[in-house]
């Protein structure tokens, strides 16, 4: 295979010379070169197993047998593109409405969560006839350009805010302005997009969509006090918008009991838009975009026709089907409560052992450990985090027969 051809240094040396060094890798100092895996774990060109802590895209994990069978026996049937008829796309959409409460109901298939969030933008702006948007501060919400406009976590470091995109403070309650001692973080926080929107309307700005994770990951792992997406929707659509919920990184039963993040907020919450990629097909490049009758029938009235070379196609929607079956069957939202509520014990123990550790928190496998410098400023050890990344990085690979050094 051609992972075994080359030594690592030549790989390196290789990648260095053709790939950009935009395109970076994990562990700049000391790359892994991961020659296969499987399930949880993952290994290096010298058989060292890693257990995979950082992809949120292996979701029912790595080469799951179902899903690559899946993929294969309709890769030997057909793949084309979506404008033939043909039953895996409405079998996938079938499912899929299935998981999202009723009024999500109409769905486009696209190839990566850039383009269903770039796709929702559009959506929003042809229902809303408006341009701008609001979106949480750290926010990342894709590499498009459309995109990387409307995400902090980019901007900040190229062209800057445009004046058709307005940030709202994170609702942080660990280091945010309204914190866990205040009496209703979750009026507080949506009260600050009020205040957002009032004051982009004063310009004469007038506002499509407010986008937000519904869990903040790129962001610090945040979990918003529950009741801020129902108020923030609230003064959304009192000023015209719509309400984009992010699911690309914490949907499909990753916050264990529930199998939407934004299903967190209450039973009475529903966004407008739900955007959906990463884990969604398990590796293979599938995304989707679902919205209501009203947002979809505005932008067919355009008259355009929404066209997508691979989306949808037979063998993305099988890997879908696949990948949602996998999920009923071996009953991993249940597995994502256990699981992550052990881990969560592990990291509270941490915590009143090291006083760096500032604050664990989570629901499901969605987890955050946030160190700190000095527990009265709460000031992030951004060092201290960087460090420990990288060596968990190295120490913690078990190398095959070989004493597995402990950590501390
Ligand atoms: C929250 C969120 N939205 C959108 C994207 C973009 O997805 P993709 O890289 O598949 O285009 C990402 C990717 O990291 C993400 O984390």
């Amino acid at each position: 295979m051609a992972a075994d051809r080359r030594s690592k240094a030549d790989t390196l040396a290789l990648r260095q010379r053709l790939i950009s060094s935009s395109c970076r890798l994990f562990f700049p100092e000391d790359p892994v070169k991961i020659v296969r895996a499987q399930g949880q774990y993952m290994y290096d060109e010298q058989g060292a197993e890693y257990i995979d802590c950082i992809n949120n895209v292996a979701h029912v994990g790595h080469c799951h047998p179902v899903v690559v069978r899946a993929a294969h026996e309709q890769n030997q049937v057909l793949n084309t593109n979506s404008r033939y008829l043909h039953d895996n796309i409405v079998d996938y959409a079938q499912r899929l409405s299935e998981t999202l409460p009723e009024p999500l109901c109409v769905f486009y298939f696209l190839n990566s969560g850039s383009e269903a969030n770039d796709l929702a933008l559009r959506l929003a702006r042809h229902y809303t006839g408006h341009q701008d948007v609001v979106v949480l501060d750290h926010a990342y919400h894709g590499h498009l350009s459309s995109l990387i406009d409307i995400s902090p976590y980019k901007f900040r470091n190229l062209d800057g805010q445009k004046e058709w995109v307005h940030v709202a403070p994170l609702p942080d309650t660990y280091r945010g302005p309204y914190r866990e001692d205040h009496p209703n973080p979750a009026v507080a926080y949506a009260n600050e997009v009020k205040r957002v929107v009032s004051s982009a309307q004063e310009k004469g700005r007038k506002i499509a969509a407010f986008f937000a994770e519904s869990l903040p990951s790129v962001g610090g792992q945040i979990i918003p006090p529950a009741g801020y997406f129902s108020q923030v929707a609230e003064h959304i659509h009192k000023a015209g918008g719509v309400f984009v919920a992010d699911e690309i990184q914490v949907g499909f039963g990753r916050v264990g009991k529930h199998f939407w993040a934004f299903q967190l907020q209450g039973k009475d919450f529903v966004p407008d838009i739900v955007t959906m990629g990463k884990s969604i097909g398990n590796g293979h490049p599938v995304a989707c975009v679902a919205t209501t009758q009203p947002v979809a029938r505005a932008f067919e009235a355009t008259g355009v026709e929404y066209f997508n070379t691979f989306g949808g196609s037979p063998v993305s929607c099988a890997v879908g089907l696949a990948v949602l079956n996998v999920l009923e069957k071996e009953q991993l939202q249940a597995h994502a409560t256990s699981v992550g509520s052990f881990l969560m014990e592990l990291l509270r123990q941490q915590k009143i052992k090291h006083p760096i550790v500032g604050d664990v928190r989570g629901v499901g496998l969605f987890i955050g450990v946030d160190l700190i410098k000095d527990e009265a400023t709460r000031t992030p050890a951004t060092e201290e985090a960087a460090y420990l990344v990288s060596r968990h990085g190295r120490e913690g690979a078990k190398l095959p027969d070989a004493e597995v050094p402990a950590l501390s």
